[in-house]
């Protein structure tokens, strides 16, 4: 049976990772409308990887005994005034994801669920993945922006993202 405070902790992170699939489809939308479509693809792939992360979680707790309460999730921004800004948002974002799943571990580890620790090495490796992936576009588009030849080079690159279900745990 998972502890109370660990099944709140993970609650929570279910709900922020439900925001960040959200905060992602706010960018999806703002890159269709671009006609950006490549980038809308990254953005409709990041989603995607999101919304498993919070279905792993979903199903940890429920498979120890435990009892997914779902919170309401917050509207995300959903205006910037350049791919590179909401690149720079990524970024920040996913940083900020990076200190929450610290905090989660650190409760598991506090509580001295074993497994949960477990799990949580998956996304703690997951978050280098998604900071690299991140900070390759952005700095690709730090050398693209005032030319538009080049970033539609990089709209091309970004449409071959595909989504591959992670395996998580
Ligand atoms: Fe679920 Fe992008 O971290």
């Amino acid at each position: 049976m998972i502890n109370e405070k660990l099944e709140h902790a993970f609650c929570v992170q279910i709900n922020k990772e439900l925001y960040s699939a959200y905060l992602y489809l706010a960018m999806q939308t703002y890159f269709k409308d671009m006609n950006l479509d490549g980038f809308a693809n990254w953005m409709a792939v990041q989603v995607q990887e999101e919304l498993a992360h919070a279905m792993g979680m979903y199903n940890y707790v429920l498979e120890r005994g435990g009892k997914v309460t779902l919170m309401s999730v917050d509207k995300p921004e959903d205006s910037w005034n350049s791919p590179l800004s909401v690149f720079e948002k990524v970024l920040e974002h996913e940083e900020y994801v990076t200190s929450l799943i610290n905090e989660l571990t650190s409760v598991a580890e506090e509580v001295k669920d074993r497994a949960a620790i477990s799990l949580l090495q998956w996304y703690i490796k997951e978050q280098v993945e998604e900071e690299a992936n991140v900070s390759n576009v952005l700095g690709n588009l730090k050398l693209a922006q005032n030319d538009p030849r080049a970033l539609l080079l990089l709209d091309r690159e970004l449409a071959t993202r595909t989504f591959v279900a992670p395996v998580i745990g």
